[in-house]
């Protein structure tokens, strides 16, 4: 060991690495908070906006400052025309996520705060950069399909303009509303994967966009972010509720895994699972097309089942098994599931950021900087031979 304990923690399961003001989850008790009001009753009462000034500011806006809020990120509804003609060169079958983890760190060279490192103008930075984000998905989504993108209003909020700006028509007040609440409770989730790559790349001093687009990078994979997308192929792929019970158990016979289920801290239901199967079950009622419900409930039955039988232990939903059917209901394509997720997680993602920055909370952590056992070639205390490439035989 070159420095520190000598302690090996694979996947860095429990090993706390910060203190953190901004989020809680109690992973026994399926308990979330974000700055201490509980997810149940943000995701009942409050709406993205709300929230993200929430995980900003560690307190619940007023009115007038919810006003001012408004007021300012409203404006930033845009994107530079240098993005919109980039992205029109891209091949058409490019990743969104790839994408929008491209033109992030593109859109802080016209921030005119880029290199000011001061909480503020973080705070400023976050205020441009997070209304950009659902423009680049809704924009990309148009110039891949060949459409012309839709220009943004004014007068909708953060998630009917998303929408909006999707299909190029308004969206109904129930599912906007609904759609409000995807965001509510994809914004914050502590120190998971994403954030944690954001807030490692912030330890680094790196600006506040490399340190986004990091996160971006990590929430693609299929075992964060990714999953969401992964439940509705799985859907798409079942097909009928009568194949599931046995798809799960040829499924979990064989030691694949089912993607919607299981979490590495809640050892209980995921609360954001209880609200998503409700919206799930409003919107199967409302648009009169039942079947993805039906088939993730039956998922979600038959793999809690199944598991029992084969390992002996529960195993409970998370946030992404009922958020696939959702979002498939209001007619988002697959491939947006995990932009979705970004769109709402960069609240989150920006607060911790601003976090581990300003250190607002944590002994100020210089730089996170983990280690390893080497476990390569070694030829003894002298090292290997270094063999120059033309004596080399092999
Ligand atoms: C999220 C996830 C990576 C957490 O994994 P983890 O921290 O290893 O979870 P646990 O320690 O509780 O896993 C215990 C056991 O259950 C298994 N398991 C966990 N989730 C499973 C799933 N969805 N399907 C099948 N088996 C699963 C693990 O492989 C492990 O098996 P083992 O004891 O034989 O090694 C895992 O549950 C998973 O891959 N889920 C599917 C992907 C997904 O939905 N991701 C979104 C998370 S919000």
């Amino acid at each position: 060991m070159e420095e520190g304990i000598d302690v090996k923690n694979i996947g860095l399961r429990g090993v706390k690495v910060a203190d953190t003001r901004i989020s809680d989850v109690d992973g026994e008790k399926g308990i979330l908070i974000y700055r201490g009001y509980n997810i149940i009753d943000l995701a009942r009462s409050s709406t993205f906006e709300e929230v993200s000034f929430l995980l900003l500011n560690d307190h619940l806006p007023t009115q007038e400052e919810l006003k001012r809020f408004q007021s300012e990120i409203v404006p930033e509804r845009k994107i530079p025309e240098a993005i919109l003609e980039m992205m029109k060169w891209l091949p058409k079958s490019a990743n969104p996520m790839d994408v929008l983890q491209s033109a992030v760190p593109v859109l802080g060279s016209y921030d005119p705060h880029l290199n000011e490192e001061t909480r503020e103008a973080n705070l400023k930075k976050t205020l441009r950069l997070m209304p950009k984000l659902p423009i680049l998905v809704a924009v990309w989504d148009r110039i891949r399909k060949g459409k012309n993108p839709v220009l943004p209003r004014s007068d909708l909020t953060h998630a009917g303009n998303f929408l909006y700006m999707l299909s190029g028509s308004l969206p109904d007040p129930d599912t906007a509303r609904d759609f409000d609440t995807c965001l509510v409770l994809h914004a914050e989730h502590s120190f998971n994967a994403s954030t944690f790559a954001g807030r490692e790349v912030a330890s680094t001093h790196a600006h506040l966009y490399a340190s986004v687009a990091a996160a971006l990078g990590a929430l693609s994979g299929e075992l964060h972010g990714g999953a969401n997308s992964e439940v509705m192929r799985m859907l798409l792929e079942i097909g009928e509720v009568s194949r599931v019970n046995s798809w799960v158990r040829e499924k979990l016979q064989k030691g694949g895994k089912v993607m919607g289920m299981g979490h590495a801290v809640y050892h209980t239901e995921d609360p954001r699972a209880g609200i998503l199967r409700k919206i799930s079950q409003k919107l199967a009622e409302r648009t009169g097309e039942r079947k993805w419900y039906e088939i993730t409930e039956a998922i979600e039955v038959a793999t809690r089942e199944e598991f029992r039988k084969i390992k002996g232990k529960e195993i409970y939903a998370n946030v992404d098994l009922y958020s696939a059917s959702v979002y498939h209901m209001m007619n988002i394509p697959v491939d947006l599931f995990t932009p979705v997720f970004a769109i709402s997680r960069v609240s989150g993602w920006t607060a911790h950021i601003i976090e581990e920055k300003f250190a607002e909370a944590q002994p100020k952590a210089e730089l996170y900087r983990p280690d390893a056992d080497y476990v390569g070639t070694y030829c003894g205390p002298q090292s290997c031979e270094y063999v120059p490439i033309e004596e080399r035989s092999k």
